[in-house]
C-alpha cells in the first residue's frame, strides 16, 4: 500500500504522516529529510551548493533507511542537526538540481517497493509514486503556517521572529512552486486537504478515513 501526502512547507505532512503511518502500520517515509541530509552533509563537508557535479555524486553514494526515531543516512542517524533554517535553505537550493532529484526519487521508489509507506513530499503523487493508492494534497494559509512553525520553534527553546519565518516560508514556498524539475503541485487525482482550521488528529482522522473508504472498495 502506499499513501502519498504532498504539500508546502509547515502545513502538516510530517506530523500528520507519522501519524498516519502509525495506524497503517505502514513504514513513514520523509522524503524532504533526504533532500534535508543531503544539504546537511554539502554543508558538513564544505561542497560548494552551485557544484552540481559533486552534489550529485554526493547523493549518489548515500544509503538512506528510516525507522521510528527518523532518517538514517549510512547507518548514521540524523535528528535536529538537520532541521534548522540553514539546512532548510541548502534543501530547497539541492532540490533544484535535475539530477538530484533523480537520483533520490529513484532511492525513495527502492524504499517504496520493499514495504507499505506513507511518504511525504513535495512531488510524491505527482512523481514519485504516480500510482499510489491514495494522494493527499494537505495546505494552509502561510500565516497558519507561520504560526505553527513558530511555536514549533519555541517549544525548542529559540526565539524566532515572525517577520523573519514569514519571509523563509514564503521564499521556500516560491522555491518549490517554480523550480525547472517537478515542482510543487497537487496531483490531478489527489485530494486537497486544507488544514487551517484543523487540528492535526482531526486531518489524520479525515486522512484514515479516506484510505478506509479507498482501499475497502478496492
Ligand atoms: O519537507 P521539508 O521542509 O523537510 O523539505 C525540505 C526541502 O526539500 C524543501 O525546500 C523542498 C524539498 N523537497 C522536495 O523538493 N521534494 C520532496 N519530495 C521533498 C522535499
Amino acid at each position: 500500500m502506499q499513501v502519498a501526502i504532498d504539500g508546502p512547507a509547515g502545513a502538516g505532512k510530517s506530523t500528520v504522516a507519522k501519524l498516519v503511518a502509525k495506524q497503517l502500520g505502514a513504514k513513514y517515509i520523509d522524503t524532504g529529510a533526504m533532500y534535508r541530509a543531503v544539504g546537511w552533509l554539502v554543508s558538513t563537508n564544505h561542497v560548494d551548493v552551485k557544484d552540481e557535479e559533486q552534489v550529485l555524486r554526493l547523493a549518489e553514494s548515500l544509503r538512506f533507511s528510516f525507522t521510528d526515531s527518523g532518517i538514517q543516512v549510512n547507518g548514521f542517524q540524523l535528528t535536529n542537526e538537520i532541521r534548522t533554517e540553514q539546512i532548510s535553505a541548502f534543501a530547497s537550493a539541492i532540490a533544484k538540481i535535475g539530477g538530484v532529484r533523480e537520483v533520490l526519487v529513484e532511492k525513495q521508489r527502492q524504499l517504496a517497493g520493499l514495504e507499505s509507506v506513507v511518504m511525504d513530499g513535495r512531488d510524491v503523487g505527482t512523481h514519485v509514486l504516480p500510482n499510489a493508492n491514495i494522494k493527499i494534497f494537505l495546505t494552509a494559509s502561510v500565516e497558519k503556517r507561520v504560526e505553527r512553525r513558530f511555536k514549533e520553534l519555541k517549544r525548542k527553546g529559540e526565539q524566532p521572529s515572525l517577520e523573519t519565518l514569514k519571509q523563509e516560508i514564503m521564499d521556500r514556498d516560491h522555491n518549490d512552486k517554480n523550480r525547472q524539475f517537478a515542482p510543487l503541485c497537487k496531483a490531478e487525482d489527489a485530494i486537497l486537504l486544507d488544514t487551517t482550521e484543523l487540528t492535526m488528529d482531526q486531518v489524520v482522522d479525515q486522512i484514515l478515513q479516506l484510505c478506509r473508504t479507498k482501499l475497502g472498495g478496492e
